[in-house]
């Protein structure tokens, strides 16, 4: 973080966290970036930065609707509950988050549409027909030769599914040395920096069209009226990276822009591809300056798997808070990995770093 810098502007500081899917309830992966995230806006805010803090959840998209319907709710009733949770924990945990933003919150709707309709005038949207593969549960498409044994999703293993609709979609492409521009002008713009050669090998590998828009569902923020599309609903993935300049009043009333460019924007390595590719595309098309840090942590694990509700391995943090204290779960989170690295979760663990 800049601290010396002697700008009014640089002494807003801006810290985000993921916004969280709420097809799952809270495990320790999720508090371990709300706890760096947090972190970070508490010792910002004690040398004297005017500090923004951002977290909150992900509430449209196909897997949520389903979620909510083998539950026998409606989306928005089970977004409710599960939104809720998340707020909860947060708050009990003594998070200092200065706003907690929900993609079903009518601002954010408005803000979104605000940016799906200045990307469309600038010419970065055209409509077309999306024909290849979904993985429903990461929310990602994929080609063909992506595929593992021509089914599953490369990065949960997943049986994907296949799609063909008409699709908007976003001239990613066009974005493609721009984005190589950026990685290599900005030295940590990707952290850690082994994550950035990553990416930018990928983006050098060549980058396809986004479609950004789905037809067979309809649990998703509207096109604007002006396209005149009632069919279409927003691809999650742009809903979702909106948020963290809707919460700043991004396409209302801007109170808050001046938060913008973020500081560090924490996330799990699991959606960096997303962070590191998709969110710089769109903010150049807005025409918006791209975040100074994109900050990527590795995985918890237990047994050396990933944690996750899917496998039925997680770890409640409210309960490991309960049972050894605050300070001592927020201590070993912090202190038992280096970050970027990959940990192994086990009580042993925690009660060794403690002793
Ligand atoms: O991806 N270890 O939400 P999500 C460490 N809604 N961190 C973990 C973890 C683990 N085992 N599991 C989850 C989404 N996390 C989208 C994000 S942002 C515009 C949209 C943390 O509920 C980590 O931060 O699947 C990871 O990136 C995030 O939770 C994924 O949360
Ligand atoms: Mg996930």
């Amino acid at each position: 973080m800049q601290e010396s810098c002697k700008h009014e502007i640089c002494k807003n500081v801006y810290i985000t966290t993921p916004i969280y899917y709420v097809n799952d309830v809270a495990h320790i992966g999720h508090a371990y970036t709300t706890i760096i995230a947090d972190m970070l806006a508490r010792y910002s805010r004690l040398t004297g930065l005017n500090t923004f803090l951002l977290t909150g959840t992900d509430e449209h998209g196909q897997k949520i609707s389903q979620s909510a319907e083998l539950r026998g709710k409606t989306p928005k009733e089970y977004a409710d509950e599960i939104s809720g949770k998340f707020k909860t924990l947060w708050d009990d945990f003594d998070i200092t988050y200065d706003k907690f933003i929900r993609t079903t919150d009518e601002e954010h709707k408005l803000g979104v549409q605000k940016a799906f309709q200045t990307m469309f005038d600038k010419g970065d949207i055209y409509k077309g027909e999306y024909e290849g593969f979904y993985c429903v549960s990461c929310e990602t498409f994929f080609t063909e030769k992506q595929l593992v044994d021509e089914q599953f999703c490369p990065d949960c293993g997943r049986p994907t599914s296949i799609v063909k609709e008409e699709s908007y979609f976003f001239k990613l492409s066009k974005y493609e040395d721009k984005l190589i521009k950026w990685y290599e002008e900005n030295e940590d713009c990707i952290l850690p920096r082994a994550k950035k050669n990553e990416i930018s090998n990928f983006v050098k590998g060549g980058l396809r069209d986004l479609s950004i828009s789905r037809t067979s569902f309809d649990w998703g923020v509207k096109l604007p009226d002006s396209m005149n599309e009632p069919k279409h609903v927003m691809y999650v993935w742009l809903d979702a990276l909106m948020n963290y300049i809707t919460a700043l009043g991004y396409g209302t009333d801007d109170k808050n822009m001046n938060f913008w460019p973020a500081n560090v924007q924490l996330v799990g390595k699991d959606i960096l591809r997303f962070h590191a590719i998709y969110w710089p595309a769109f903010l150049m098309s807005l025409d918006l300056p791209l975040p100074k840090h994109i900050a990527a942590h590795g995985w918890w694990t237990r047994d050396g798997e990933k944690m996750s509700k899917s496998k039925g391995n997680v770890v409640d943090p409210k309960q490991v808070a309960d049972a050894y204290g605050l300070d001592a779960f927020r201590y070993f989170m912090l202190r038992e990995v280096p970050f970027g690295q990959d940990g192994d979760f086990s009580q042993k663990a925690l009660i060794d770093r403690i002793n």
